[in-house]
């Protein structure tokens, strides 16, 4: 019996495979000279070159067209082109479906660059490209690679809830969730009437539940996706979104810190090892991103994973920015004063220039601009224990903090922020029943695989997906 193997395997093992008679299943990526089918299987960004046979059949000759599947059986054998060590010599081809021609020529799969905006909205054909299926192959790796760093820390990783009550941000960018037709808001009779008798909503972060998950579990992180209806049309922002939370139960915002350095290097070195030929491929072929530099994608991420990220806190960030407004007649669209958010800009000169395309960590943000959940600081109650990551063109990558761990501070916060306490009654108890100190922090999954692959656009680096306006496929 023959057996079937991917282009991955064949191609790694060549010199295991020559001269043995094997299948291989997958798409026609193009057809040179009537003899030689370039076919991918999706294992590889690689192509395995297949040869036909001389005077081949012209009737199935005429089935071979890009986009067609096939299972071709055949021996493989040394090439004698340079451009790979083996190819498969055809003996046998099998069509599950052949591409007419003239439906060829009104698809994006004829061999033509495409803008990545096009291919965008041809969901079903996305996968098929070079530049998208290297991209999924690395949020692959990246995935695997944050569960295998957790679960070799003895983290546990815990599912939390998509439907939830709770606003954990505060900014009430929710997504509602009702099985009625009309809602009234604030009429009770609508609620009694709503399939969870509450207002409920889609999850803006799983961080709550994590809490209270870590008193008893120690260490927890959570991975799935988090919805915000906010209304930002940016290349960073999506609408439904990937998070890593993790949670430590006895730590203080150091360790939270040091962890998240260590899983993004950890992260970055993995995808070093095992993504290396897509990580190139994307280096040679998405020239918009990598401004015309050879390599510029790997030769950065090997910069992150050996460079410390600098740590600077709240205060020394907006004291930088005003002598390097004074210095260097630097201009920005927003001022910057002691208590104010930073802006994209801020933090795109701070990472990029200042500290020449290097992560920083910025920590104790004051604490009006932060979530009610910060622990405020001993040393200055205007600032909570707080911190955000930026790496260079993506800005925020993580957001974190130390929470407040005692039931009066956080009840007061709660009180004068006027968030709702009878949806965190349960939030509020776990600080009344074995409450620690802890921290934790979430990594933005996509906005960190855009940035290892360089794209653009965080909607390309996401199989399906969903932002303002926009809910296709
Ligand atoms: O800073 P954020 O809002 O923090 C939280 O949600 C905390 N509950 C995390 C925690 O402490 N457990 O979001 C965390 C990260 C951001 O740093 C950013 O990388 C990403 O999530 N993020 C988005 N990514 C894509 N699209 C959006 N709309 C995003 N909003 C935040
Ligand atoms: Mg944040």
């Amino acid at each position: 019996m023959k057996k079937k193997y991917s282009i991955k395997e064949i191609l790694n093992k060549n010199i295991y495979f020559l001269n043995k008679e094997i299948f291989v299943e997958g798409w026609i990526k193009s057809f040179h000279h009537s003899i030689f089918i370039i076919l991918n299987d999706g294992s590889t960004v690689k192509n395995l070159q297949v040869v036909l046979p001389k005077n081949f059949d012209k009737n199935i000759v005429k089935k071979i067209t890009v986009g067609s599947s096939v299972k071709i059986t055949g021996i493989v054998k040394k090439s004698i082109g340079s451009k790979q060590f083996v190819e498969l010599k055809l003996s046998n081809i099998f069509f599950y479906t052949s591409v007419p021609s003239d439906i060829l020529q009104k698809s994006i799969l004829q061999p033509k660059k495409h803008s990545l905006e096009k291919i965008r909205e041809n969901a079903h054909l996305r996968f098929q490209t070079k530049i998208f299926s290297c991209v999924m192959r690395i949020r692959n790796y990246i995935s695997f690679s944050v569960h295998k760093f957790f679960q070799k820390k003895n983290f546990f990783y815990l599912h939390t809830p998509i439907i939830t009550t709770s606003d954990c941000e505060g900014s009430g960018k929710m997504f509602r969730i009702t099985t009625l037709n009309i809602i009234k808001e604030n009429d009770y009779k609508t609620l009694s009437n709503d399939f969870f008798k509450k207002k409920t909503y889609l999850s803006v972060s799983g961080q709550l539940e994590a809490e209270s998950a870590i008193i008893g579990l120690g260490k927890v992180y959570t991975f799935g996706p988090v919805f915000r209806a906010e209304n930002s049309n940016t290349t960073r922002h999506l609408s439904e979104f990937w998070m890593i939370e993790p949670e430590i139960a006895f730590s203080s915002l150091k360790e939270s810190i040091d962890l998240a350095e260590k899983l993004l290097k950890f992260i970055i070195n993995y995808v070093l090892k095992y993504c290396i030929e897509d990580l190139l491929f994307l280096d040679e072929n998405t020239k918009k991103c990598n401004k015309g530099k050879k390599k510029f994608i790997v030769e950065r991420l090997k910069h992150i994973y050996k460079t410390p990220f600098h740590k600077i806190s709240y205060t020394e960030s907006i004291n930088i920015l005003k002598k390097e407004i004074e210095k260097k007649n630097i201009k920005f669209s927003y001022p910057i004063f002691w208590g104010v958010d930073l802006q994209s800009e801020h933090e795109q000169y701070i990472t990029n220039i200042y500290f020449n395309n290097t992560p920083v960590i910025i920590f104790d943000y004051p604490s009006s601009i932060k979530a009610f959940y910060m622990r405020v600081n001993d040393y200055n109650e205007k600032t909570v224990s707080s911190m955000d990551i930026l790496f260079p063109e993506i800005g925020e990558i993580v957001g974190g903090s130390q929470r407040e761990e005692r039931y009066e501070f956080l009840l007061k916060k709660i009180k004068k922020l006027n968030i709702d306490e009878n949806t965190l009654w349960w939030y509020l108890d776990t600080r009344r029943f074995g409450s620690v100190p802890h921290s934790g922090f979430g990594l933005g999954f996509d906005r960190l695989v855009q940035f290892i692959t360089g794209m653009n656009n965080i909607r390309d680096v996401i199989p399906f997906p969903r932002t303002p306006g926009n809910a296709e496929f």
